[in-house]
C-alpha cells in the first residue's frame, strides 16, 4: 500500500506515546518513537561518547539497549537534543520510516514541522503540566524509581522548557496540526479521538 505518514508530537507524558501505540495497532501500520532515538544518544553522552558522533553511529541495537526510560536518560536526552549537528544525523532515518509501504506513525516534538511536514496526518497531543506529571510519576513508581510528585513536575516543565526554547526545531504544533488535549481524557477515549482524525483522512 501507499506511504501513509501519521506525525504525533507533544510535550513529555501529553499521551502522544500511548496514542501512537494503539493507533499504529489500529491501522496496522508501523510505529516510531522519536523520543528513543535521543534518548540512546543521551545514554551515549553519559558513557562518555560525544554526542554528535554517537548520532552519527546509532543503530537500531542502541535504541533497545538496556532501559532508557529513565529520569536521568530523559534529561540527557533532552539535552543532546538541542545540539543541531546530533538533530541532522537523525533526520535520514526518520524520514526513511515515515515513507515505509503500509504507513508509519512518528512522535516526538517536531515531527510534523521538521521530519514530515508533508505528512497526510499531523497530531499535537497536549495535556496540563500538572497532569503529565502526575502520569510520570505514576510510571517511575510503578518501576521501583523513589522520587516524588513535585522533583517530577519539576523535571517536566524544565524538560518542556528546554524543548520550546531551542533554536533548532523547537516543540511547537504544525500549523495544520489537530490538537487533542487529554487532560481529562482516559486512555480509550484519547485514542479514539485520535483515530476520528485519522479515518477520516484515511
Ligand atoms: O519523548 P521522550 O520523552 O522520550 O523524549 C526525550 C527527549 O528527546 C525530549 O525531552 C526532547 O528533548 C527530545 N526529543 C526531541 N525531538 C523528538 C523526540 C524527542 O527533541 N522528535
Amino acid at each position: 500500500s501507499e506511504p501513509f505518514t501519521i506525525a504525533i508530537d507533544g510535550p513529555a507524558a501529553s499521551g502522544k506515546g500511548t496514542i501512537s501505540r494503539a493507533v499504529a495497532a489500529r491501522f496496522g501500520c508501523a510505529h516510531l518513537d522519536t523520543g528513543l532515538l535521543y534518548r540512546a544518544v543521551g545514554a551515549k553522552m553519559l558513557e562518555g561518547v560525544p554526542p554528535v558522533e554517537a548520532a552519527r553511529t546509532l543503530t537500531a541495537a542502541d535504541l533497545e539497549a538496556g532501559d532508557l526510560r529513565t529520569a536521568e536518560i530523559a534529561d540527557a536526552a533532552s539535552k543532546v537534543a538541542v545540539i543541531a549537528d546530533v538533530r541532522a544525523a537523525l533526520v535520514d532515518f526518520q524520514r526513511a520510516f515515515a515513507r515505509r509501504a503500509g504507513g508509519a506513525v512518528l512522535d516526538g516534538r517536531d515531527i510534523g514541522t521538521v521530519i514530515c511536514p508533508q505528512a497526510e496526518v499531523k497530531l499535537f497531543v497536549t495535556a496540563s503540566p500538572e497532569v503529565r506529571a502526575h502520569r510520570r510519576y505514576l510510571e517511575l513508581i510503578a518501576k521501583g524509581a523513589r522520587t516524588t510528585e513535585d522533583e517530577v513536575l519539576a523535571d517536566v516543565i524544565a524538560r518542556d522548557e528546554r524543548d520550546r526554547d531551542r533554536a533548532t526545531a523547537p516543540l511547537r504544533a504544525a500549523e495544520d496540526a489537530v490538537f487533542i488535549d487529554t487532560s481529562h481524557l482516559g486512555i480509550e477515549d484519547a485514542v479514539e479521538a485520535a483515530v476520528e482524525v485519522i479515518a477520516a483522512k484515511r
